[in-house]
């Protein structure tokens, strides 16, 4: 299995390549990429490590090489938020970057499965198929935007407010991956929770980002979580592209136009990626009418995304 892992000099991607330089089947391949002049000395610090997981990095002109016949490819390449700052103020200066990657991507390594952690995630993700259709290779059983860490805070936060362990729970968190766009499906727990519990629960899991941002004070977001979660993802990816069967979990994909073009939804993984889309189940009254007010939402984040790839790079298909 080959990875890479495209901002890995950065605070997500350090702490996503020890995870994947750990845990990655025996023989794997990981490769390093970031501008920062350090990456190949991230790759050297992290090849000490006795694991059977050939790591190499690279920076500079070397991406297409970085992503050569890559099977997964993890992107955390961006800019990320300071205090103040939401997530769509990052979208100019991010869709740039993914718009260069997902190019390389289209020449290195046509059939790599795409997880998309850069912010704005959901509006990255389409930014990521525009180019992707362009190129003519836009399969969407193989790009995902990484929602993985909105469940990860929703087991945690559960977990300390019913004083449970949290590692068991399985709570799908729908929608997208940004303030009231995230939709915990916290009435599929089979836990009771008061109304006033739900609300909170849910405001909590959607201002985490916010939190740990505010807390570290101008220097960055979640790294260590969040890699944690991007680490937990593309291994479930690597499993399921080596046939294990069961394989679960929440992701921001296209839904084909269900609900908004694109929506983290419950799916499964295999062999060629999405295997299938599970269904929703149930919402609350609450859930529901959330469900209903994030849409509008979502849907202006994901037309922005078309605009500025129509205008910047896939108007005009002669032009890429
Ligand atoms: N999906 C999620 O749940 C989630 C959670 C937290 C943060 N994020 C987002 O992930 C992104 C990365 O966050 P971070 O904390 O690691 O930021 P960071 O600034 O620590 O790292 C970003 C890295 O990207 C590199 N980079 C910039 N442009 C590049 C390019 N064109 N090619 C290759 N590398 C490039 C930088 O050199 C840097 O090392 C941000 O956009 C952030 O908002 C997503």
């Amino acid at each position: 299995m080959k990875v890479a892992v495209i901002g890995a000099a950065g605070g997500i991607g350090q702490a996503l390549s020890l995870m994947l330089k750990n845990r990655l089947p025996k023989r794997s391949h990981l490769n390093l990429y970031d501008l920062a002049p350090m990456t190949p000395g991230v790759a050297v610090d992290l090849s000490h490590i006795p694991t059977d997981v050939e790591v190499i990095g690279y920076t500079g002109d070397d991406l297409a090489v970085a992503l050569d016949d890559a099977d997964v490819v993890m992107i955390s390449a961006g800019v990320a938020r300071k205090p103040g700052m939401d997530r769509a103020d990052l979208f100019e200066i991010n869709a740039k970057i993914i718009q260069g990657i997902i190019e390389n991507i289209a020449q290195a390594c046509p059939n790599a499965c795409i997880g998309i952690i850069t912010n704005p995630v959901n509006s990255m993700v389409p930014v990521a198929k525009q180019v992707l259709q362009a190129k003519g290779i836009y399969n969407k059983a193989k790009l995902f935007g990484v929602t993985t860490l909105d469940v990860t805070r929703a087991k945690t936060f559960v977990g300390q407010v019913k004083k449970i362990d949290p590692k068991p729970l399985r709570i799908p968190v729908i929608g997208g991956h940004s303030g009231v766009t995230i939709l915990p499906l916290l009435s599929q727990l089979g836990i009771d929770f008061s109304e006033q519990e739900a609300k909170q629960l849910t405001e909590h899991i959607r201002d985490a980002g916010t939190e740990v941002v505010d807390a570290k004070a101008g220097g960055g977001s979640a790294t260590l979580s969040m890699g944690q979660a991007a680490g937990a993802f593309c291994l479930k990816l690597v499993d399921g592209l080596l046939g294990k069967s069961g394989i679960d979990l929440c992701a921001y994909i296209d839904d084909g136009g269900q609900y908004a073009g694109f929506f983290a939804l419950p799916i499964e993984l295999g062999v060629n990626g999405i295997e299938r889309i599970r269904e929703v189940g149930p919402l609350s009254d609450y859930e529901a009418s959330q469900l209903e007010q994030l849409l509008p939402i979502l849907q202006a984040e994901i037309t922005q995304a078309i605009q500025w790839t129509t205008a910047n790079c896939c108007g005009d298909k002669k032009s890429i």
